[in-house]
Formats: C-alpha cells, sequence, structure tokens
C-alpha cells in the first residue's frame, strides 16, 4: 500500500517536471531560439583564438554549441540565431588587484559577422596589430568602438563603406596615417580618435559630417587649420581638437554652434584673436583655450555665456584689460585661467575676488602689489599667483580659505615667516612658496596638515630645523627644502629619508639620511 503511494507520487512528480520542461521548450520554440549560426559562432572562436592571453577570464565563458546563449558579451538576434552585438569591456585603468587585459590581434574573421551592429572592444590594452580591412563588411554596424587596445596601422579607408555606422570611438590606441576622407560620407553622430598618432590635416569631405554631436581629435598629430565647416555641426555639444599642431586663426563660424556645451583647442598653434561672436555660445560650459598664441582682449561678449563655468585662457599672448562684461558676467563661473599672458593686472583684481571662485590661476600677470591686505572667500580651492611681483608677508593671507587644497606663491617677493596658523588650512594637498624672500623657520604646525602630498619651500631664507611633526605627513608625495638655511636632523621617517638629497642640497647643516649622518 505504502509502496503504491510513493510510486504515484514519483510518477506525478516525474510527470510534472515532464510538463513543466515542455512548457519552457514550447515558449523557446514560441520565441524563435533560433541556434547559434554556425558562421557567427566560428568567426567568434577564430577571434578567441587570437587572443593570446585573456586575464578578464570573459573569453572562458566562450564554450558549448550555442554562442547566443550564456556567452559573455554576445549578443544575438534569436530568431535569426545571428550575433549583433560584442562588447568586451575592461577597464582602462584604475587597475585593481590584477590588471585586466587581453593580448592578442584583432581577427579578420570578426569582419564576416554579417548582422553585427554593435562591435566593442575596449580596455584590452594588449591588443596589438591593424583594425582588419574585413571590418568594411560589417554592414550592418551601427556602433565601432575599439577604445584603449594598442591597435596601430591606419585607420581602414573601407570603414567609409560602414553606411548605417554612427558612433566610431578609436581612441587611445596607436593609430597612425591621416583621417580617411572616406568617412565623411557617413552619417556619424559621434566620432573619438583622440590619443592616437594620427597625422595630416582634417578632410574636406568632413564638412559633411552635419549630423555629429561630439567630436574628439585631441592628441594627435593634425595639422592645418581648423576647418570653417565645423561651425556647421548643428547638433555638436562636445568639440575637443586640443593637443594637435592646428594653426590659423579660431573660425569665428564655431561660434555658430549653438548646442556647444564644451569647446577645447588646447596647446595647439592658434593664433589671432578670439572670435568676438563667442558670446553666441549659449549652451558652452566649458571653453578652453590654453597654451596657444592668441592675441588682442579678451572679447567683452564673453560676458554673455550665461553657462559657462569654466574658461582656460592660460599660456597665449592676450593683453588689455578684462572687459567689465566679463567681471560682471559669467554668472555660474568656478574657474578662471588667466595665467601667462601679456595681461598687466598690477593688482588682485577685486572683481576675482568678490566673485565666490573654485579656481583662480593668475599666475604671470604682472601683479605688483603687497599679499597683506587681500582676502579671498573661503570657497576657493585651487588659487595660483605664482610668477608676480607679489611683496609683503603672507600674515593671514590664507587663515580664512579653509577649503583651500593648492596653493601657488612661487616665484615672488614674498618676505615674512610662514605662519603658524597655517594648519587652519587642513585640507591643503600643494603648497609652493618656492622662490622668494621668507626667513624665519618652518612651524610645527605645517605637520598637522596630514593631507598634504607636494610641498615646496625650496630657495628662500628659511632657517633652523625640520619639524619632528612631519613624521605625520606621509601622504608627501614631493618635497623640496633646497637651497634655504636649514640645519639638524632631516625627520627619520619616510617619505623623508628617502627623498633624493637634491632635495635637502644647499642649506646651512642638514644630516641623517639620504645625507651623510649627524656629527
Ligand atoms: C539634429 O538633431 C535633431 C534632433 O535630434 C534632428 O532632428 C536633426 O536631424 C539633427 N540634425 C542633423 C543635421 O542631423
Ligand atoms: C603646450 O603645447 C605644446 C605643443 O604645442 C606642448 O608640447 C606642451 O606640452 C604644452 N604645454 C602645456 C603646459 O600643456
Ligand atoms: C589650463 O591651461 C593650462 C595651460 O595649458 C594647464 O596647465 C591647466 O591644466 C589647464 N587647466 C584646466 C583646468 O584645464
Ligand atoms: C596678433 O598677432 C598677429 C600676428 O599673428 C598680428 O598681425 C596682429 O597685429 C596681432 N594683433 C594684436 C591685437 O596684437
Ligand atoms: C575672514 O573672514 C571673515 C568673515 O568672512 C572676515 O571678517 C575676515 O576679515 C577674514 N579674514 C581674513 C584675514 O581674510
Ligand atoms: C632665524 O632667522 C630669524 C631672522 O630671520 C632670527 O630672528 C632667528 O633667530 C633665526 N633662528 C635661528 C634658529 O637661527
Amino acid at each position: 500500500m505504502k509502496t503504491s503511494t510513493l510510486i504515484l507520487q514519483v510518477s506525478l512528480i516525474f510527470a510534472l517536471v515532464a510538463v513543466l520542461l515542455l512548457q519552457v521548450v514550447a515558449q523557446r520554440v514560441g520565441d524563435g531560439h533560433a541556434p547559434c549560426s554556425k558562421e557567427d559562432m566560428a568567426a567568434l572562436l577564430t577571434f578567441k583564438s587570437s587572443i593570446l592571453e585573456d586575464s578578464t577570464g570573459i573569453l572562458s565563458s566562450w564554450t558549448g554549441n550555442d554562442c547566443c546563449s550564456d556567452w559573455e558579451g554576445v549578443s544575438c538576434d534569436l530568431s535569426r540565431g545571428k550575433v549583433v552585438q560584442l562588447k568586451l569591456e575592461m577597464p582602462a585603468s584604475g587597475y585593481g588587484p590584477r590588471p585586466l587585459f587581453m593580448r592578442g590581434t584583432l581577427s579578420p574573421a570578426l569582419g564576416s559577422l554579417k548582422s553585427l551592429q554593435i562591435l566593442q572592444i575596449t580596455g584590452a590594452k594588449k591588443l596589438t596589430g591593424a583594425i582588419p580591412e574585413s571590418f568594411s563588411q560589417l554592414s550592418s554596424l551601427i556602433e565601432l568602438i575599439l577604445d584603449d587596445n594598442l591597435l596601430s596601422g591606419s585607420i581602414p579607408s573601407g570603414l567609409g563603406r560602414l553606411t548605417a555606422l554612427a558612433v566610431l570611438s578609436l581612441s587611445g590606441n596607436r593609430l597612425t596615417g591621416q583621417l580617411p576622407p572616406s568617412l565623411g560620407h557617413l552619417k556619424l553622430a559621434q566620432v573619438n580618435l583622440g590619443r592616437n598618432l594620427l597625422a595630416g590635416p582634417v578632410p574636406s569631405t568632413f564638412g559633411n559630417l552635419k549630423a555629429l554631436e561630439f567630436l574628439d581629435l585631441s592628441h594627435n598629430q593634425l595639422i592645418g587649420g581648423i576647418p570653417s565647416f565645423m561651425g556647421e555641426y548643428q547638433n555638436l555639444t562636445n568639440l575637443d581638437l586640443s593637443y594637435n599642431q592646428f594653426s590659423g586663426p579660431i573660425p569665428s563660424s564655431l561660434c555658430r554652434l549653438s548646442m556647444a556645451m564644451e569647446i577645447s583647442l588646447d596647446s595647439n598653434r592658434l593664433t589671432g584673436q578670439i572670435p568676438s561672436q563667442i558670446g553666441d555660445l549659449q549652451n558652452l560650459r566649458t571653453f578652453s583655450v590654453s597654451n596657444n598664441s592668441l592675441n588682442g582682449s579678451i572679447p567683452y561678449s564673453l560676458g554673455k555665456l550665461k553657462k559657462l563655468w569654466r574658461v582656460n585662457l592660460s599660456g597665449n599672448k592676450l593683453s588689455g584689460p578684462v572687459p567689465l562684461e566679463v567681471q560682471n558676467g559669467l554668472p555660474v563661473l568656478q574657474s578662471l585661467h588667466l595665467s601667462h599672458n601679456d595681461f598687466q593686472l598690477q593688482t588682485i583684481p577685486d572683481w576675482i575676488r568678490r566673485r565666490e571662485l573654485r579656481e583662480v590661476h593668475l599666475a604671470g600677470c604682472n601683479i605688483r602689489v603687497s599679499l597683506e591686505p587681500f582676502a579671498f572667500p573661503g570657497i576657493i580651492d585651487q588659487l595660483d599667483l605664482s610668477d608676480n611681483h607679489l611683496t609683503g608677508e603672507i600674515g593671514d593671507f590664507f587663515t580664512n580659505m579653509s577649503v583651500l587644497q593648492t596653493l601657488d606663491l612661487h616665484s615672488n617677493q614674498i618676505s615674512g615667516e610662514i605662519p603658524s596658523s597655517i594648519w587652519r588650512v587642513k585640507s591643503l594637498q600643494r603648497l609652493d612658496l618656492s622662490r622668494n624672500q621668507i626667513e624665519g623657520g618652518i612651524p610645527a604646525s605645517l605637520g598637522q596638515i596630514t593631507t598634504l602630498e607636494w610641498l615646496d619651500i625650496s630657495n628662500n631664507m628659511i632657517n633652523g630645523s625640520m619639524p619632528s611633526t612631519f613624521s605625520s605627513l606621509v601622504k608627501i608625495k614631493h618635497a623640496s627644502f633646497r637651497a634655504n638655511r636649514l640645519c639638524g636632523q632631516i625627520p627619520q621617517s619616510r617619505p623623508f629619508n628617502i627623498f633624493p638629497p637634491a632635495a635637502y642640497a644647499h642649506n646651512l647643516c642638514l644630516c641623517g639620511r639620504p645625507l651623510p649622518p649627524c656629527k
């Protein structure tokens, strides 16, 4: 009796399981789950075999007969069993406990994934060789993203046949050669070719790329003028042409980029003036043209930019007064870089101190006043007044700047002592007081600023010994005490005892590691 009940129960369970299984199968067939296409699977396996080392472990999931189920990074159109996406993302930097990379080459076999729409292999770091010509056959491709791999060779001109392509991102490789003119015939929305070795001019065909929203060609070796047709990219929000060798003027047509939020043209060879129509860029958040040879004065219309929060004009030949419209405009400005131009500011302008700025860079602006009467709002976190003619004592200058992280006063004529109230600047990371006429001792309270990473007080007349409180400064990565009148033992704790001896050279009588022992 008991046994038959058991058998009954067991067979009921079996029946139930069978029904459930059938339902699953039925559902799959209903969904039209076709097995992975043999051709696509072969292409993926050829790619896998061209990867000689995979520290990510991603490719170890590529086993079994169905590339459409559980192959990491592979997505299929399940009705046809065709691969539509291949996405292998490794973190570009910030190595975790062990570096994640793939070593090998990009197999041309991937070019036979006929239905592929998205091909993304990023951060592999050790993927060498060229971008295969066969990728020109990926006629369904919408996104080709191969950043930070170490690819070399030129960008295949055949990519210009990928008529569906909207995103082309090949940044952070070692690509050489010129920008293929063929790319100009596509309807690209995003182009990121930054951090390569690309040379030559921007092809005139790029004038057709009217749908561009994002263009980054930074950190290459591109030459020629910035084409004025770039002003016709009506939907462009980000333009980064920095760190190239572009020459000539900034075309005034760029001021028609009404959607532009970010324009970076730093470190080129641009000449002429900042276009007077700059104020038309009503969506601009950051405008950065540092390290060029721009001259003339700052256009007053810059002051009309209601959303601009960062402007970097450092390292040019700009001159003249800062227009009142700029002084009183720019309602959300936070970061102002005017360093190393031909400005003759004479004083630290009131308007700059009145505004609640977080970053103020006025190095080399011919400021010739005493530091003493000046105060900055407590909100400031970067202040660079180096390379001016500041006199007077530091006094209470920075005691109110409680969130200050960077203070650079090097190469001035500041005298007096480093105030012991310096400990109040609790978040200071970088302090440069070098090349002044500062005297007296190093306040022991400096050792309380444990956030300090960078300290340079070289080339002053500072005397006495190095405070023992410095043993608390464990985050220090760089320090120089060179050319002062210091004496006595260097704190014998890390990192002070392992800095290069030059950091302590030309003092009265410093001793102990890295210098010879004290007598
Ligand atoms: C710009 O974007 C708008 C809105 O997305 C779109 O309708 C228009 O076609 C785009 N312009 C070009 C030239 O692609
Ligand atoms: C300025 O630009 C030149 C190339 O034009 C570059 O070599 C240099 O590093 C740049 N300087 C800074 C501070 O970025
Ligand atoms: C501004 O430009 C200078 C000079 O090229 C550069 O050193 C600095 O990092 C730039 N600052 C910002 C915030 O872009
Ligand atoms: C700017 O420099 C150009 C040469 O690059 C020169 O012809 C022009 O006179 C200068 N303009 C001003 C306002 O200094
Ligand atoms: C510090 O801030 C207070 C209040 O804002 C102000 O009264 C005082 O003058 C400031 N002191 C210095 C040295 O800037
Ligand atoms: C350091 O120099 C100051 C004058 O600048 C002097 O008053 C002081 O006695 C000196 N201290 C030492 C320890 O030599």
